[in-house]
This record gives structure tokens, C-alpha cells and sequence, in this order.
């Protein structure tokens, strides 16, 4: 008879999961050499990513998101399937024209919004959204998603309360004048956003990036200041990343895996003035693996990962499969980034899943 011990060291060692590959709705590739150094990671792991248009200068056009994707593909080989779904730049100057253009598309498939000044590269942003009113009625016309950056922008506003704040004085009266168009909230930090998604119509859904799901606002000061954990929105208290673990592990379809990996070269971070943005290309799925698995609910880890994303888009799911293992390994304390090097996320630290790889 085979003992007890034997049967669970099998069971233990032999979990894995299998699910349909994920996509990455929300992440940064940056471009030219950091560009080639960070996309292989979101290739090795998730079939389409939402690339974000924030390079300098913005992506604001049709035209100019065609030659970034083709030079985001010229860094892969042939073989590799991975797809930029690419974005582009609201700014005071996107005309109905543009929208037009992303609706004869079939590479374009949405708007990210930044208020001016909200974050990284966002100089470009809208001052005044009522100035962008008639773009934003035709992308309810066209089906096409405005992407938000929920944080307003006043330095009287206190950065811990700067998206319940966009919440109630933007984004709620936003949704109510534009009824039917579509609207994803991207990296969701607070109970209030997680309430005001779920209370919200269907065309109304949240990205949610595996710092807020590891972390709360004590990170940052963990034994001294640790620019690594630094992301806007920012970390926030305990009671919030609850609630944002409880949505994403949901399966309710209005929350979906986008990490908002937002890679800034070591110098840049460890800095007087340090810059917003966390790089977790390299390890994403492991770690939604992780946390699903530690919450006891891998079976839900799909619809997060590779379902609900692609239905509100109106996107096919993906067919090819992947496996994770569980399987202890080790993520690397830098890699490199350009002429430089960057910290991922959970640096010099052990995961316990492993994307398993062909
Ligand atoms: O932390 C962030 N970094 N948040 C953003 O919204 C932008 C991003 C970046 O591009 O570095
Ligand atoms: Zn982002």
C-alpha cells in the first residue's frame, strides 16, 4: 500500500493548471533598445496585450500606432504569435477624423485617457474633457473603449484619495452623460472602484495589475523608502487591496488581468524625484497564479486572465492553451533594459508557480 505521505508529496508536487493563454490588457513597451530588452517577457506569456500609447511623443494617431506596432513586431521572431493591440493618446487635438481611422482599423482598438499631468508622459493630456466631447460621443458610435487613467489631478487632492475623487467628480458623471460607451477603469486601487464597477452598467470594467493585489501602501515604507513599490495610482491601505483581490477572484466578468508593467531603468527609480511604475512583465502570470492559488480559487483564474478581457473588447479568446507547474523558482534581482537595468517586481524573492515552457 502506498503511505499517505507519499500520495500528498505527489499531489502537492504534480499540481499544474492548465487554461486558455491570457492576454495583457494593460502594458507598456516603451520603445527602441527598452523596447527589445522587456517585450519578449509579455510575448513568452500572453497572446495580445492593450500596448499603452504614452511614448514621447504620444501615440496619437492611426498612422503613427501602425509604425509602432510594426516596430514592436520587428523586435520577435517569426515564430512568436504574440499581437500588439495598440491605443491611441486622447489629447485636446483627437478629432472624429481619428476615430473614423480606428473604426477602418483593424490593428487600433482603443483610447487611453490621462489627465494631464496624472502620470508618466501625460504632459499631452486632456485639460478640459469637455473639449473632447464630440470624439467621445463618436467612439460610443464606433463601439470603441475609452481607457482611463482614474486619478484627478489637483495637488490639493490627497494622492491616497485621488481616484475616489476622479470617481465621484469625473468618471460617474462621465458614464451617465455617455451612456453605452464603453469604459474600462484601468488599475483599480480602492473599494470605492470595485463598488462603482460592479454597481455600474456592462459597458463598465476595471483592470486590475498584480502590485495591487500583492500590496498595500506599507510596501513603500517597508524599513526605509522603496522607490520599487512606487506605481500610480499608488499602493493603497489593507481594506482596498482586499477588496481588489475579492473582484478579481470574483470571476465576475467585468474584471480582467491587465498589468500596467511600466518599466523605468534602476537610475530613474532610485532617484530624487523617482518615476511611477512597476515592471512585472517577467513574472505576471506566475504571480496572478500565486495569488489565485493562495486565495483557493485557480478555478476562476481563467475568466480573469483570458475570458473576460477578450468579451468586453469583443475579441475572439485565444485557442492555444498553457500549462503553470507549481514549482519554486527564483526571480532574478535585475535584468536588462536598454543600456541599463531594471528591478522587477518581487526582485531576489521565490515564486511558487512556474508558466511551463514548450
Ligand atoms: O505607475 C505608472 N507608470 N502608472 C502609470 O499610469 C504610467 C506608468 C508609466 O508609463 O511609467
Ligand atoms: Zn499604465
Amino acid at each position: 500500500m502506498i503511505p499517505f505521505w507519499f500520495t500528498e508529496y505527489l499531489r502537492v508536487n504534480m499540481e499544474s493548471i492548465t487554461i486558455i493563454q491570457p492576454d495583457d490588457f494593460h502594458l507598456h513597451l516603451r520603445d527602441e533598445e527598452a523596447l527589445n530588452s522587456i517585450v519578449h517577457d509579455s510575448a513568452r506569456q500572453f497572446a495580445r496585450a492593450i500596448v499603452m500609447p504614452n511614448l514621447k511623443p504620444p501615440v496619437t494617431s492611426v498612422e503613427i500606432a501602425m509604425d509602432y506596432r510594426k516596430r514592436i513586431l520587428a523586435c520577435l521572431s517569426e515564430d512568436t504569435n504574440f499581437q500588439p493591440l495598440m491605443t491611441l493618446y486622447l489629447t485636446d487635438k483627437t478629432s472624429s477624423e481619428d476615430i473614423d481611422d480606428i473604426e477602418n482599423s483593424e490593428h487600433v482598438h482603443a483610447v487611453k485617457y490621462y489627465p494631464a499631468g496624472a502620470t508618466t508622459n501625460s504632459e499631452f493630456g486632456v485639460t478640459n474633457l469637455e473639449k473632447s466631447y464630440p470624439v467621445l460621443e463618436k467612439m460610443r458610435d464606433a463601439g470603441v473603449p475609452l481607457l482611463i487613467h482614474g486619478e484627478v489631478t489637483d495637488p490639493d487632492v490627497d494622492p491616497f484619495d485621488r481616484e475616489k475623487v476622479f470617481i465621484e467628480n469625473v468618471l460617474a458623471p462621465l458614464i451617465q452623460k455617455f451612456e453605452g460607451l464603453k469604459v474600462v477603469l484601468e488599475h483599480i486601487t480602492t473599494r470605492e472602484a470595485v463598488d462603482f464597477i460592479i454597481q455600474g452598467p456592462a459597458t463598465l470594467a476595471a483592470t486590475i495589475t498584480p502590485q495591487h493585489l500583492l500590496y498595500n501602501r506599507g510596501a513603500l515604507f517597508k524599513n526605509g523608502l522603496r522607490p520599487h513599490y512606487y506605481c500610480l495610482p499608488v499602493l493603497k491601505r489593507e481594506e482596498h487591496r482586499q477588496a481588489i483581490v475579492n473582484a478579481a477572484i470574483s470571476g465576475n466578468e467585468k474584471f480582467f488581468l491587465g498589468t500596467d508593467s511600466a518599466p523605468h531603468a534602476i537610475g530613474d527609480k532610485e532617484n530624487d524625484c523617482g518615476c511611477a511604475g512597476i515592471y512585472s512583465a517577467f513574472n505576471a502570470l506566475e504571480i496572478y497564479t500565486q495569488i489565485f492559488d493562495e486565495q483557493g480559487c485557480l478555478d476562476k483564474l481563467e475568466l480573469f486572465a483570458s475570458v473576460n478581457g477578450a468579451k468586453f473588447y469583443g475579441l475572439a479568446v485565444n485557442t492555444h492553451k498553457v500549462t503553470l507547474v507549481k514549482q519554486s523558482w527564483d526571480i532574478p534581482k535585475s535584468l536588462p533594459f536598454g543600456y541599463s537595468e531594471l528591478i522587477p517586481l518581487m526582485a531576489g524573492e521565490t515564486l511558487q508557480w512556474k508558466l511551463q515552457t514548450a
